[in-house]
């Protein structure tokens, strides 16, 4: 059995070492890319303080990103890639910081208690796979330390993960 441990008091940093270790041991061994997507969305937000929502969506054809497993509320199951901060992440295969999801034009409200979201492309060898995605209800909640630490989980479940043609 895998237990998470939690990560109290730390800086940053310090808390992403220890999140991305935590998040190796857990796929260790695992190759599917759907149980490997619900263990680090669990993982996620049950570590990483003042979340309301975290999880993943799939690109399934060249223009479409579909919901895939995730924590928190029912979301938004479609978003058109360019469409959204999701869409926006995986147009431009990088990751999106948005301080304050009222100032982003075409953001998509899926969980109305969302102030702030953090979204960051999967990558593998140049090919986009889809997106993490995280909310929270917190305005500024995330900086440029949470999307370099989110960006080492993404590439962490990418390369844990089998991905077929
Ligand atoms: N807010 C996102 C939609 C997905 S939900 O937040 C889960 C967006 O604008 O793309």
């Amino acid at each position: 059995m895998f237990a998470a441990k939690s990560i109290e008091g730390q800086d940053k940093p310090v808390f992403y070492e220890e999140l991305c270790s935590q998040l190796g041991g857990l796929l260790h061994g695992e190759t599917d890319a759907v149980a490997n997507a619900a263990n680090t969305s669990a993982l996620i937000f049950q570590l990483v303080p003042d979340l309301n929502w975290a999880g993943f969506y799939f690109l399934r054809t060249p223009d479409e990103l579909v919901l895939g497993p995730f924590q928190g509320k029912p979301a938004c199951m479609r978003i058109a890639v360019g469409r959204g901060v999701c869409g926006t992440a995986a147009e431009r295969r990088e990751p999106v910081l948005v301080e304050d999801v009222y100032a982003f034009p075409g953001h998509i409200f899926c969980d109305g208690g969302s102030r702030s979201e953090l979204v960051v492309p999967l990558l593998h060898g140049g090919r986009l796979l889809g997106v993490l995605d995280l909310d929270s209800p917190t305005t500024g909640r995330f900086d440029a330390e949470d999307r370099a630490g989110m960006e080492r989980m993404a590439q962490i479940y990418v390369a844990a993960t089998t991905w077929t043609a």
